[in-house]
């Protein structure tokens, strides 16, 4: 039985910072961190200021920094009290109807010692997967123990919150984060880690991240430990997406209007292995920062998009990315037989 216990020495020296992910070593602590978002995190320096956090609601996609936020402000309101003062639960938590009776109940009537004007704080997060019943059953509980407990729902879809909840708490929404901003905390993280990077190898991340931080901060992680260096070649090889200048290519031919190079094109890179979804995908980022004339431009993305969707639907075939190719190749065609 001891021996199975013992632990070697060597595994100990090695669990080195190397095995943390950097998503969470790098994981702001305060508000002050948190990048992007500007107004909304204006107003969550403001409560932390202030001191009397109202019911929140942070909506907004993956990775953005809800979870990361909402953690900071109560970490800045409770102080030293944060352990005893937070009740977190996640969608890993069951939070079934009788957990919010139970739990949440008894830890709103608890008595902690907080500082003054301080009140406790109960984390909902991924509360866009509680089932209606269970935040029906939060309503009233919400103004029962207002004036000791606060919430702070963190969800991805306001709309799956019910309206009463809506109506009790203040919406801070959040927005994908700009290319800037993620490039910025990648350049930062690069520093800290002393990895070794060009400019290209970071927009490459930034590019398939589409806004993401979390995603941003894996794919950095995986190809560093992939490959050591970060390059665009090495960020496409481990995100396993196609390459955006295959793709450009295959625009370019469009655009020309040679639908025999372009469906070649398109059949090769499907042929590389890649899914619809992958190259449709990808093809939609391209296209959108593709030069071309405002009218032509929006009828590409009106294409792409319609294919889009049929491949959403379930019909991923090579004959419907080649049906693409050649309708936008017929585009030009017909723009340049009307002009
Ligand atoms: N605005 C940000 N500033 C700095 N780092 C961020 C930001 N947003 C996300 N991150 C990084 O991404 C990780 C995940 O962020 P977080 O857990 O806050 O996402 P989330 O918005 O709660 O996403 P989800 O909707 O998937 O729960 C953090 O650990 C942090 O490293
Ligand atoms: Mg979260």
């Amino acid at each position: 039985m001891a021996s199975n216990k013992r632990k070697s020495p060597t595994t100990e020296t090695k669990q080195s910072s190397y095995d943390i992910p950097w998503v969470e070593k790098y994981r702001p602590r305060n508000l002050e961190d948190v990048v992007g978002n500007e107004e909304t995190l204006v107003r969550l320096r403001a409560i932390a200021d202030d001191g009397n956090m109202p019911n929140l609601i942070l909506c907004g996609p993956p990775g953005t920094g809800k979870t990361t936020s909402v953690h900071a402000l109560a970490r800045q309101l409770l102080g030293s009290a944060y352990s005893n003062g937070v009740l977190e639960l996640n969608a890993s938590d069951s939070r079934g109807i009788d957990v919010v009776r139970n739990k949440i109940k008894s830890f709103a009537m608890n008595r902690v010692n907080l500082p003054a004007g301080r009140h406790k704080i109960i984390i909902l997060d991924e509360a866009d997967s509680m089932t209606a019943a269970a935040q029906q059953a939060l309503r009233r509980t919400m103004e029962i123990y207002s004036n000791t407990t606060r919430f702070a729902l963190a969800c991805n879809v306001s709309t799956k919150i019910i309206e009463p909840i809506q109506s009790r708490a203040a919406i801070l929404r959040y927005s994908r984060l700009s290319d800037e901003q993620i490039f910025n905390r990648l350049r930062y993280v690069c520093e800290k880690e002393e990895v070794s990077y060009d400019d290209d190898g970071l927009g490459a991340i930034i590019f398939t991240a589409e806004g993401d931080m979390r995603n941003a901060l894996n794919n950095l992680q995986a190809t560093v430990s992939g490959f050591e260096h970060v390059s665009q070649a090495n960020v496409y090889k481990v995100c396993d997406q196609p390459h955006p200048t295959t793709v450009r290519k295959i625009l370019d031919s469009c655009v020309k209007g040679d639908t025999a190079k372009a469906v070649a094109e398109v059949k090769s890179l499907w042929e590389t292995g890649y899914s619809c979804s992958d190259i449709i995908g990808t093809l939609f980022k391209v296209a959108k920062t593709y030069d071309l004339p405002e009218a032509l431009k929006l009828e590409y993305l009106k294409e792409i998009g319609f294919t889009h969707m049929r491949i959403a639907d379930g019909v991923g075939t090579l004959l419907q990315l080649l049906g693409l190719a050649a309708r936008l190749c017929q585009k030009v065609q017909v723009s340049h037989v009307d002009s």
